[in-house]
């Protein structure tokens, strides 16, 4: 049995509600221990917290421009390496034409999210299509391959040894956010039937202990004619997430939760509209990521917190300092001059320290630690 040390105190010059009404002219900052669950405390600074003038060392706000990584790779597992933990795998694939082999992940289950193309995916369960903005969910050892419409941008993120669950919905119930029934899985239907094959040579990339291993079969192995259960491949486009919103308090990222791995999480942030109260933020609030490493894949729209960042790109906060809005979102920390916010984005928050792949060093952009220069 453990508990953590109970305080509850207000001191000094404070607001007593969170994200609001903030004493004039103070910058909040947030340190809660378990992401925006656990025990927290929200200072009133004098300054932005993100004021620095000079970041050195290994600890530093990064961002890297995928959509540069994005040389064609026809197999997924030979997909550029981004950001690596020996929980979490993350990975950028662009795939120019269709899968000469299968694949098969036997490190863990496999999120999908498609960045940009169009293309049939064929696996175990049967036939999905797919499209940019969809999260395609593999369980672990699902064999699959994807015949492309449009080459494809994805980015995969791997659950190693663990498994992509759902949140509890808590207060709001189980159909808010999306509605299971949403959830798409694959079919087994005529195309699915056309594809099979009794005698072309078939190969399985089977990657275990992040080596690959090729197992040839003399027919196509995705050769089922039906399944029942309860596991499968499911897809949920980001167009069918209706978020969470408060018109008088800034919802935690936390609010935005999409998927749940056993170390990391899985958010999407999509249009809605912004706060109204005069004494809400409206702006991120400043916050350590002390428990985490804060990752953002920002895949379409305008990014209401960040000048420079366009679609394709990822920035890269390692828990240890304090972040949040820029210099010129911060002007707007109370009166937006737009009703919602206009952005897709995927946030991975991992509860152990990343890696920085081989290939993401060589698209990173250099100044990002340096653009929360300048005073509001
Ligand atoms: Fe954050």
């Amino acid at each position: 049995m453990k508990r953590y040390i109970p305080v509850s105190r207000v001191e000094g010059t404070a607001s007593r509600q969170a994200h609001c009404d903030l004493p004039a002219g103070t910058y909040e900052r947030e340190m809660s221990k378990e992401g925006f669950f656990g025990p927290a405390a929200f200072f009133h600074h004098r300054h932005p917290p993100t004021g620095w003038t000079e970041f050195t060392g290994p600890l530093q706000p990064r961002a890297f421009d995928l959509a540069k990584l994005a040389t064609g790779k026809e197999s997924p597992w030979s997909a550029h390496e981004v950001l690596v933990s020996a929980h979490c795998r993350i990975r950028y694939w662009r795939l120019p034409g269709s899968m000469p082999r299968l694949a098969r992940n036997a490190d863990g289950d496999e999120l999908l999210f498609v960045h940009a193309g169009t293309g049939e995916f064929y696996c175990d369960f049967g036939r999905l299509a797919i499209e940019a903005g969809d999260y395609v969910v593999l369980p672990r050892g699902t064999m699959w391959r994807i015949e492309s419409g449009a080459p494809l941008d994805v980015l995969m993120i791997e659950a190693t040894n663990s498994s992509y669950q759902l949140p509890d919905k808590g207060l709001v119930g189980n159909h808010a956010i999306f509605d299971p029934a949403v959830l798409d899985t694959p079919r087994i239907d005529v195309e699915f039937l056309a594809q099979q094959s009794d005698d072309a040579e078939w190969q399985v990339e089977v990657k275990r202990r992040n080596a690959v291993s090729l197992i040839t079969y003399p027919f196509n192995p995705l050769d089922a004619v039906g399944w029942h259960g309860e596991l499968s491949v499911v897809r949920i486009n980001v167009r069918d997430l209706r978020p969470l919103m408060s018109h008088r308090y800034h919802l935690p990222p936390s609010a935005h939760t999409t998927f749940l791995a056993n170390r990391f999480v899985v958010c999407t942030f999509a249009p809605r509209p912004f706060e109204t109260d005069p004494g809400a933020l409206k702006v991120p609030f400043f916050h350590n990521n002390d428990d985490y490493d804060e990752v953002i894949f920002y895949h379409a729209g305008d990014f209401f917190s960040r000048d420079n960042i366009h679609p394709g790109m990822m920035t890269f906060h390692p828990g240890g300092f304090t972040h949040g809005p820029h210099p010129k979102a911060l002007t707007r920390m109370f009166q937006q001059t737009k009703p919602a916010t206009d952005e897709y984005a995927v946030m991975v928050d991992t509860r152990d320290a990343l890696d920085v792949g081989a290939g993401a060093g060589a698209v990173e952009w250099a100044g990002y630690v340096d653009s929360w220069k300048g005073r509001p």
